[in-house]
């Protein structure tokens, strides 16, 4: 089992930005949490700011399994809902937040229709209990 989790825009900001709302664990700490939880779990880990960046990781993806939160870019980009409409690799969304708790805007995700599902709200650990949803199968 081969898992990618990639990580968008601000996320590399993860531990400093907001702490109130996404921990004080940078995202290095938190994938090296994942690849530990995960052990035989070929985990692999990817963050841009980049949109078209992301596009290309989802695109080239080799794995069974992408765990994706997209930051701010869930929110409206269609280029990133089309990369992962155009791959047979399931994705699952991710928030650490939960959006829809938040502003009006958050609670808009454009990525979730072309989604296997949605796992919001549970801070770090939303990155392990979907990546779990790839073990447990449907
Ligand atoms: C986020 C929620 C988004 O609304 C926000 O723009 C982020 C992080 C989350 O993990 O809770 O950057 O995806």
């Amino acid at each position: 089992m081969k898992l990618l989790f990639i990580n968008g825009v601000n996320l590399n900001m993860t531990g400093v930005r907001e702490r109130g709302v996404y921990g004080s664990s940078t995202l290095d700490e938190i994938n090296a949490e994942i690849a530990a939880h995960f052990k035989g779990v070929e985990c692999a880990f990817y963050q841009s700011n980049n949109e078209g960046d992301i596009c290309t990781a989802i695109q080239n993806a080799d794995c069974d399994g992408i765990v994706l939160n997209a930051g701010a870019f869930t929110h409206y980009s269609y280029a990133i809902r089309d990369a992962v409409a155009s791959v047979s690799v399931p994705v699952v969304e991710v928030h650490m937040s939960n959006v829809f708790k938040r502003e009006p805007f958050r609670h808009v995700s454009v990525l979730s229709e072309v989604c296997a599902g949605t796992i919001a709200g549970f801070g770090k650990n939303s990155y392990i209990l979907a990546g779990e949803s790839f073990l447990l199968g449907k």
